[in-house]
């Protein structure tokens, strides 16, 4: 690394008030955490950024009980003024768009561009949010009774636990944290640790927000190990628990929240497919289907992990495909040539490793790729394989750029074998043809939460509800109406008469 690199991470940091060590959690003022000293590293160097005190269970309960009275004062405020808040946190995440897009590559490494794109979707979020805080409908039903007036409205639900996963360290925050916030709710932030710092970022930004309004502190922190993330999931004054991550992960706070039969919220791991067919544009297939699987080092969730190539036109995608994958830059990804950065710790590049020999030993083919890259860092090469359906670690997610590649005859078939993996979240298909679209779409094709029609399996747009079945955990989060998991829903009936009807035509006369 140049002294001139060095400056410039150390800049980045300084103006987001990152200091070279930092307390870990924040209930409206930091909080002098003494827990286990985290260090967080430049995946693209291996060298550390800056270091953070973990919290402990007496801490954690301190958040939970500030984040319940800020909960107790937020419901108050008329929604419409929840969202200015909100808007002004859009505002501010503009401002700072440029040095916590560079954090997001520090401490990620991502892209410049899609550490940039990843705080564009925060400011999309609070957009968005703004926008729902004039619009948290209820409906309004005609009573079978005379003079009865029938309606739902929805309530604040309460401080909201969210955890969030290394890949998306910020993004993820804000799909949840804009739209509880014009809900009404406070928030506990649990993020990964691997990507303390650009959490600790955002919650001084946010904070200063509330501060400029007079706001109670809604927008809590508190950076952790699994011990206080249980606390947390058992808790009852946290009505609904939000968490991204994996499936084993998934299943242990679902439990979790079920036993008390609190709410949880369930993003969890894809393993999703494309399928092109020989009607589609390939060009246009190649190109999605890159960014799709080796865009952000294969760390989606929504990554493109498995090609269904129809037999007409395999040979030829093959060999474009192994041809534009050699070529794709691998690198410092804070240069702006790099397409490719490093995975996120040693941990990730000795899972792929493994996956690797597991491959192997399953009778996958390499095509390309397949190993780690010699220099300091966390790299990897963009690695394709010819697979069959058969290898069981086809159905598995491996958090890392290898893509598996399948040959099929017929599109039903194909359909068939992407719909019998454990996950469900993302799914596409290239064609031109309107019957091969159609049957994809429909109630007997794709099963995932997100079906795509010439467009691939990442990069989904905050408009939509986001999220997906089956393992993946069936939660949605951002657009659509995926608010109304933030709020309690209350049907209320009036009697504005003088009869007092009973409904279904009950009768009940009593004197009295
Ligand atoms: C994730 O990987 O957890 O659709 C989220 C996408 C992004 C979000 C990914 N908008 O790829």
């Amino acid at each position: 690394m140049t002294v001139e690199t060095t400056t410039h991470a150390e800049q980045i940091l300084r103006r987001l008030g990152i200091e070279a060590e930092n307390h870990g959690a924040f209930d409206g003022s930091w909080i002098a955490t003494s827990g286990e000293r985290i260090v967080s590293l430049n995946p693209a160097t291996g060298e550390p950024l800056a270091a953070v005190r973990t919290a402990s269970v007496e801490d954690y309960e301190r958040v939970a009980e500030s984040a319940t009275a800020a909960f107790r004062a937020w419901r108050t405020w008329p929604a419409p003024k929840r969202g200015e808040v909100v808007r002004q946190l859009g505002l501010e995440l503009r401002r700072h768009k440029e040095d916590l897009g560079a954090l997001v590559t520090l401490e990620v490494g991502k892209i410049k561009t899609e550490g940039l794109g990843e705080v564009q979707e925060m400011i999309d979020m609070c957009d968005l949010a703004v926008g729902m805080s004039r619009q948290l409908y209820g409906k309004t039903m005609h009573s079978e009774r005379p003079s009865h007036r029938m309606y739902e409205q929805w309530h604040p639900l309460g401080p909201v636990g969210i955890i969030t996963a290394f890949n998306f360290p910020v993004a993820v925050w804000a799909w949840n944290a804009a739209v509880a916030a014009v809900c009404g709710d406070s928030m506990i932030w649990k993020p990964s640790s691997e990507t303390p710092l650009t959490a600790l970022a955002v919650t001084r930004i946010a904070a200063r927000v509330l501060a400029a309004n007079d706001a109670p502190p809604v927008f809590n922190l508190i950076l952790a190990d699994r011990t206080v993330g249980k606390e947390m999931t058992a808790d009852r004054r946290v009505p609904l628990i939000s968490a991204t991550g994996s499936v084993t992960m998934g299943r242990a706070i679902g439990k979790a929240v079920s036993e008390r039969l609190g709410r949880s919220l369930l993003e969890l791991g894809g393993n999703n497919g494309v399928i092109i067919t020989e009607k589609a544009d390939l060009d246009l297939a190649l190109r999605a289907v890159l960014f799709a699987a080796f865009g952000t080092a294969g760390q989606r969730c929504t990554t493109a992990r498995r090609l269904f190539l129809q037999k007409g036109i395999a040979a030829e995608m093959k060999q474009r495909l192994i041809q534009a994958v050699r070529s794709i830059p691998v690198g410092d990804p804070m240069q702006d040539d790099v397409l490719m950065g490093p995975l996120v710790n040693q941990r990730a590049v000795d899972d792929m490793m493994q996956a690797i020999e597991t491959i192997r030993e399953q009778g996958g083919t390499l095509l390309t790729g397949g190993g780690r890259l010699d220099r300091p860092g966390f790299f990897v090469e963009p690695t394709v394989v010819e697979a069959t359906p058969h290898m069981p670690i086809t159905c598995e997610e491996t958090f890392a750029p290898i893509l598996y590649v399948f040959e099929f005859d017929e599109l039903d078939e194909a359909i068939e074998i992407h719909n019998s993996v454990p996950q469900g979240l993302s799914s596409a298909i290239f064609t031109l043809d309107l019957r091969e679209a159609e049957r994809f779409l429909a109630a007997t094709g794709s099963d995932c939460g997100i079906a795509n029609v010439n467009i691939a399996t990442s990069g989904a747009e905050i408009g939509g509800a986001f999220g997906g079945e089956k393992e993946t955990g069936g939660g949605r989060e951002a657009g659509s109406d995926a608010w109304k998991i933030y709020m309690r829903r209350q049907t209320n009936t009036v009697n504005w008469g003088t009869e007092m009807p009973l409904a279904q035509g009950v009768e009940f006369d009593v004197e009295a």
